[in-house]
């Protein structure tokens, strides 16, 4: 076989054989092709695409490149959640204890956060003393004792997928739906799954910036699913202002504990609830997604998934008394309140520009070797469909020190749009495509 070939074949618009998709890949990643035949190739892939088939080839020989983890020691039905990644989006942090609480085992791996959008390890690392860097057997007898695990990700997962994602990144590839599904896919495989939950995001902090894109893209990972046998489902969901209020590590977790004590935010509980209620439902825990809701409903109101997070705490090494007491979280010295510069309605809050702003407080990074401030963020206090008359505070600022303040503040500032008329933007669930 030769590299040559299957590029031209995949220039003309033909469909490759699964053995050209897997030689490309493997040779690729035991790097006995160079950069620019890949490249080539997926370029040619933008522009043609490919099929069903091809597409979940690829997902399966990305997923094949390094490590498979093999969760089969844990009993039951292994779940994965994952989200295209959005800001402020706490939603990991209560959906495990949540999920595990009902009887599902959720072995979660996570990541960390880089650019605009937070990541659910440094969020968990904002609890004094907590692990996120377990070993596979720790990670998984922690499942089976608890329920419950979130860690980094410490195997050799899909380096083919990160060796291609590098190279889409510098040669504008990186938008093909058939390229991203597989790449998201192809490490969900990899991590064991057996039955996929995605969470979609569309809008402006999101990946997907338009509805049609992302349909498209759920359509193809749901359709990944079905050909490589991991039933998957995918939740559409709004990115068009950051979820729930707050935006930074150690307030996240806060949001997450209030939420988990039933006193979130509403749009934060109402996706926790459609997720968790789908990830049960895949389980084969419940029939009908409302059945799932009104499970986890009951394990909130019982305050059993409240003690999921304190077990999952203590169990990675983490301060669990948290929970009962906040102000065990780093705090930051100041805060600061923003305030509204003109009466009117809340139309939109640019995730993007939010996400940003409390990157330059210090609560992500900007390169990867950056290190984070578990204590700042913004916490928004007026949200999309909210009036605010003139001074009202919209947000508040978390901070260390004054030396981006200025900034900050016009960078949050102009993420606000304030309108005369009240427009109905704040729908959260857009679809569920299964
Ligand atoms: N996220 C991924 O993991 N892969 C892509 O290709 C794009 C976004
Ligand atoms: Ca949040």
């Amino acid at each position: 076989m030769r590299a040559y070939d299957i590029i031209l074949k995949k220039r003309n618009g033909k469909e490759l054989a699964t053995a050209e998709i897997e030689f490309l890949i493997g040779e690729y990643t035991a790097g006995r092709l160079p950069d620019y035949q890949l490249a080539a190739w997926a370029m040619a892939v933008f522009f043609t695409g490919m099929s069903k088939r091809e597409t979940a080839d690829l997902t399966m020989a990305m997923a094949d490149s390094g490590d498979r983890i093999d969760l089969s020691p844990i009993q039951g039905v292994k779940v994965d959640k994952h989200s295209t990644g959005g800001v402020g989006d706490t939603t990991t942090l209560v959906l495990a204890p949540l999920v595990a609480a009902a009887g599902v085992p959720v072995a979660k791996m996570s990541g960390r956060g880089l650019g605009h959008t937070g990541g659910t390890i440094d969020k968990l690392e904002a609890i004094p003393g907590f692990n996120t860097s377990l070993s596979l057997e720790e990670f998984i007898a922690n499942v089976n004792h608890r329920q419950v695990a979130v860690a980094g990700q410490t195997s050799n997962l899909a380096p083919a997928d990160k060796q291609l994602y590098a190279l889409r990144d510098v040669t504008a590839t990186v938008d093909s739906i058939s390229l991203i599904a597989s790449s998201i896919m192809s490490k969900k495989i990899a991590a064991g799954a057996e039955k996929i939950v995605l969470d979609v995001k569309v809008g402006s902090g999101a990946f997907m910036k338009t509805y049609e894109q992302a349909v498209k893209l759920a359509e193809s990972m749901v359709e990944i699913g079905r050909q490589v046998n991991r039933q998957t489902v995918a939740v559409l969901s709004n990115m068009d202002q950051p979820l729930g209020q707050a935006v930074g590590n150690a307030l996240e977790v806060k949001e997450a504990v209030k939420t988990l004590y039933g006193e979130g935010p509403e749009d934060l509980i109402k996706l926790c609830l459609t997720l968790g209620a789908q990830m049960l439902k895949v389980a084969g825990m419940v029939e009908t997604e409302s059945e799932g809701r009104e499970q986890l409903k009951e394990v909130l109101n019982s305050g059993a998934a409240l003690r999921k997070f304190k077990d999952l705490i203590a169990a990675q090494g983490g301060n669990s008394s948290v929970v009962d007491d906040l102000t065990l979280l780093p705090a930051a010295k100041k805060q600061i309140e923003l305030k509204a510069q003109k009466e009117g309605y809340i139309a939109g809050i640019d995730a993007e520009e939010v996400g940003l702003a409390a990157m330059s407080l210090g609560a992500g990074r900007e390169t990867k070797d950056d290190i984070i401030d578990p204590s700042v963020g913004v916490v928004l206090q007026a949200k999309v469909g909210d009036q605010v008359n003139y001074g009202d505070t919209l947000a508040t600022l978390h901070i260390n020190d004054d030396a981006n303040l200025m900034a900050v503040k016009e960078q949050l500032q102009s993420a606000y749009t304030i309108t005369d008329e009240q427009s109905d933007k704040s729908k959260l669930i857009y679809k569920i495509i299964e």
